[in-house]
């Protein structure tokens, strides 16, 4: 692998206990998890456990339990700690915000945010220039709908079947990867279109045979359904909670289009696949489109809550003179801002596109290697920090293992390991941080594959 001197925090901390297999849980630790059982809601995205390790600190992709555990972190978090938990740059800018001014008024300009909005225009690709910032991801796809919605007058929004923006109530409205049922009734005209899944193409199509079936199908129908309103299509270059569902080549330019052909703006959330987490800087750049709106949140704090809306002046000019207002309290706060100064400093200056792509190569190998010796791997994909394995009961007829998925990751998880589970168990997802090295590679896919086997002989 490249040489890691461009790097300043690769923290190969030592696994000296690694895991929770066979180990009693401390007694500070079982109170704790009864004070949990005892006051804690339970509202999570997934299944609830209050036998599970309880975190207490991280660094770099390693992050450890209340009893002193380690676990290899390839969920990077929230996917939010993809810089590596605690980078001490970012500690930097936290702690010097915090002598400085944590929060301000968000009538008045303050200084992190102005140079913010400033350095993120010089990262993104024209004409996307102006910026605001928000705290979460559901906010920023909120806001992006919002800015659509003024600019062209109209109100209908769709978004593929397997996309997922956010759990508020209008990006919930345009999540249908999981999660959207009994929550209703949601705005009018929000609507699904078919996601590019090509290893189970919803058309029965196969790419490039198929020139963008799912394309013509779902805009078939939406004219169809149209109240004449259309605003935007939203959507993730590569859907991560989907199931790590990786368009085909062209599939984003044709989008593009058939917007363009309909005066929609499309809206680009980059929250899992931008700022270099797929070895490029961001995952447009790939396709050669650039979205009329970007959002971006997770790791664009190094693990501070701060998420961006960015677009081109002309839209900027026409919403703003329409009187368009969209701020909370925490818009803007400078501590929030001076972690994404760091973060972006941090991600050009260590060049972790580069990074993405050298550790994407190295645990795709592992994953192939996998996939070579466990029957109950059907597809491996994803590129970069954001790849997935699918489970299958048989790679004939693809049907879905969907029990294999919880027990896998409980058995990793015992051993040291974390990732996500997706697709109701049949999808596993790693997004190991930066920071992860080749022996920490090497010692996940050891322990997935114990884990693999352990799944195959029951
Ligand atoms: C692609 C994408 N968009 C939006 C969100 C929502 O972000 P948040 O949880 O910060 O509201 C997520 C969260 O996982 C996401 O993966």
């Amino acid at each position: 692998m490249d040489s890691p001197e461009r790097i300043t925090f690769t923290q190969d901390v030592p696994l000296t206990r690694l895991g929770a297999a066979g180990d009693a849980r401390s007694a500070a630790s079982q109170r704790l998890a009864g004070l949990a059982r005892q006051f804690f809601f339970r509202n999570r995205l997934d299944r609830v456990d209050f036998d599970a390790p309880i975190l207490a600190r991280g660094t770099g992709s390693v992050v450890e339990d209340v009893d002193g555990r380690q676990y290899l972190d390839f969920n990077s978090g929230q996917m939010c700690a993809a810089l590596g938990h605690n980078h001490p740059r970012i500690v930097a800018a936290i702690r010097e915000s915090a002598q400085t001014l944590i929060h301000a008024s968000s009538s008045l300009f303050n200084v992190k945010e102005i140079e913010l909005a400033a350095r993120l225009a010089d990262l993104v690709d024209r004409p996307l220039q102006k910026s605001f910032f928000l705290s979460s991801g559901s906010d920023a796809n909120e806001a992006a709908i919002t800015v659509a919605k003024k600019y062209t007058g109209g109100y209908e929004v769709a978004s593929p079947h397997v996309s997922f923006h956010g759990l508020s109530d209008a990006s919930r409205a345009l999540t249908f990867a999981a999660w959207h049922r009994g929550y209703g009734p949601y705005p009018a005209g929000t609507c699904a279109i078919v996601a590019p899944y090509c290893y189970r193409c919803p058309l029965s199509q196969t790419f490039p045979k198929c020139e963008f079936a799912c394309l013509k199908t779902s805009f078939e129908l939406l004219d169809a359904q149209s109240a004449g309103a259309g605003a935007a299509v939203i959507t993730e270059p590569l859907y991560s909670a989907g199931g790590v569902i990786e368009p085909p080549p062209g599939w984003l330019r044709e989008l593009k289009l058939m917007c363009e052909a309909r005066g929609l703006l499309l809206v680009l959330d980059e929250a899992q696949t931008g700022l270099a987490k797929l070895g490029s800087m961001f995952a447009y750049q790939r396709e050669g489109v650039v979205p009329d709106i970007l959002t971006l949140s997770k790791h664009f704090g190094g693990g501070v809550e701060i998420s961006a809306v960015v677009t081109t002046p002309e839209i900027e000019d026409r919403v703003a003179s329409r009187g368009m207002v969209f701020s909370h309290s925490h818009t803007s706060d400078p501590m929030a801002c001076a972690a994404a100064l760091a973060s972006l400093d941090i991600i050009t200056r260590e060049r972790l596109v580069d990074r993405a792509t050298l550790i994407g190569l190295y645990w795709r190998q592992k994953l192939d290697g996998l996939a070579a010796r466990h029957e109950i791997i059907g597809d491996v994909r994803g590129r970069g920090l954001l790849q997935g394995i699918e489970l299958v009961r048989d790679r004939e007829t693809k049907e879905p293992f969907f029990d294999a998925g919880p027990r896998i990751a409980d058995r990793c998880l015992n051993r040291g390991l974390l990732f996500s589970v997706r697709r109701k168990g049949s999808v596993l997802r790693f997004v190991p941080p930066f920071t992860t090295t080749e022996s920490q590679m090497e010692k996940a896919a050891e322990i997935l594959d114990g884990a693999l086997s352990a799944v195959e002989s029951r």
